[in-house]
């Protein structure tokens, strides 16, 4: 499937699983006897994130959150909006807030300058994915699965335009697909 979408498989099924058990594990040696709110950010960690949670092991209570700063397409249109708020407060409580990917940086620098308004008792970031060379705001995450170089990827969640979030594998998007005036070229 996708053969034409896809140039290459960038980080395999078990490689994944891999990587995200050690972020849990991580993680729970952070928050050992501790209670920690985790948020997944809607809706390309979703995949992720149900792995992550369930390679925590100390309390886990989870939230959901959607903003966006992308239209379609593969660029920022760097504005920031809020389309679903959490549930719950995270008044006192330890917040872990999972992304799929860092890129500007723009969504998650908005998304924490806010959270920490509500006074949790601390404040942190997991993201699968960075791409720190793409980055336009001084943002850091604190875990982070994989650091990879400046290209389009999809597949586990992440998406070209609402599409590939099922492939099982994280897979570079043929340039092609978002530049078409290159399959003229050939
Ligand atoms: P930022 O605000 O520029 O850091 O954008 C982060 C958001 O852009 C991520 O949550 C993704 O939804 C999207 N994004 C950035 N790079 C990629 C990519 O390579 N593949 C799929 N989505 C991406
Ligand atoms: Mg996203």
């Amino acid at each position: 499937m996708y053969e034409k979408e896809i140039k290459r498989v960038l980080f395999t099924k078990e490689q994944i699983a891999a990587r995200v058990k050690e972020l849990g594990e991580e993680i729970s040696r952070d928050y050992a006897g501790e209670s920690v709110t985790m948020v997944c950010t809607l809706r390309g960690a979703t995949i992720f994130f149900a792995d992550l949670v369930r390679e925590i092991k100390c309390d886990v209570e989870i939230d959901f959150v959607a903003c966006s700063s992308y239209g379609s397409g593969t660029t920022t249109s760097g504005e920031v909006k809020m389309q679903k708020d959490l549930s719950s407060p995270i008044e006192g409580k330890n917040v872990i807030v999972v992304e799929d990917i860092i890129d500007t940086g723009t969504t998650l620098l908005a998304l924490t300058r806010l959270l920490k308004t509500r006074n949790p008792k601390s404040l942190k970031v997991c993201s699968f994915l960075d791409k720190p060379s793409r980055r336009k705001v001084d943002f850091k995450g604190d875990y982070i699965g994989f650091e990879i170089e400046n290209e389009f990827v999809i597949g586990y969640g992440l998406d070209y335009n609402q599409k590939f979030r099922n492939l099982p594998e994280v897979c570079i998007l043929a340039p092609e697909v978002y530049m078409p005036d290159l399959n003229k070229a050939l």
